[in-house]
């Protein structure tokens, strides 16, 4: 009860007026689960509530916790060259997360990437929503498994629904995918090229979607 008290989640943050700037400013303060008090800063999503296209990732990385920036490291060398690939620019698009603050694992200087527990994806899951509610995107991408159940709950796999549209209010094209540094943790470089080969024909198919949809706008 007490952690409970301490850690409230992020609704307690959330501000009544719900723009993405308000957004973004109330989420630097936020204190919903633990991850804020080792994190460097609140890493909230860029791009503009015009953006046609969310992506959501897990949580930020070393390099995004220090830039205040999603996916601007190693990860996001590969979701640039996905995009670049099928032609989505990132300026279109609105890239987040779907934790805010870095979780990871002090070793020596360096700090190793930790999964968010489910707990803290809950907690962090409020500004994902006000997120997707203020951009109301025609495509929602989700970037491997802690986004899509941040989504769909824990017993979403992407494994099995990759690539596959998916039934849900946030937006007309709900899909799932690896997540880019799926990418990087492949074994050798055979494997590193069919995981990055099989990413960029889930993005195949949001672009599509993009391209045909673009009348509409
Ligand atoms: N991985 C993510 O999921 N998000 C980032 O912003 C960077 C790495
Ligand atoms: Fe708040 Fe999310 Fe950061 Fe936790 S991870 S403190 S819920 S912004």
């Amino acid at each position: 009860m007490a952690a409970a008290r301490k850690f409230p989640g992020a609704d307690a943050f959330l501000p009544q007026r719900r723009t993405l700037p308000s957004l973004r400013e109330a989420a630097e303060t936020c204190r919903g689960c633990e991850l804020y008090i080792h994190a460097t800063k609140t890493v909230f999503g860029e791009g503009t509530s015009q953006a046609r296209v969310v992506f959501v990732g897990e949580q930020p990385g070393d390099q995004e916790d220090r830039a205040g920036r999603p996916f601007v490291g190693p990860a996001g060398g590969i979701f640039d060259r996905a995009l670049a690939e099928v032609g989505i620019s990132r300026s279109d698009s609105y890239v987040t997360n779907a934790v805010k603050h870095f979780s990871f694992e002090p070793r020596g200087k360096a700090r190793l990437h930790k999964r968010p527990r489910p707990g803290e994806v809950r907690a962090c899951a409020p500004w994902l929503k006000a997120e997707l509610a203020a951009v109301r995107p025609d495509v929602l991408v989700l970037l491997g498994a802690t986004a899509a159940q941040s989504i769909f709950g824990p017993r979403f796999l992407v494994s099995r629904e990759r690539g596959k549209p998916l039934a849900s209010p946030l937006a007309p094209l709900v899909i799932a995918t690896i997540h880019p540094s799926a990418v990087l943790r492949s074994p050798d470089e055979a494997s590193r090229q069919e995981a990055f080969a099989s990413l960029v024909e889930d993005l195949k198919i949001v672009a599509t979607h993009l391209r045909t949809n673009a009348a509409v706008e």
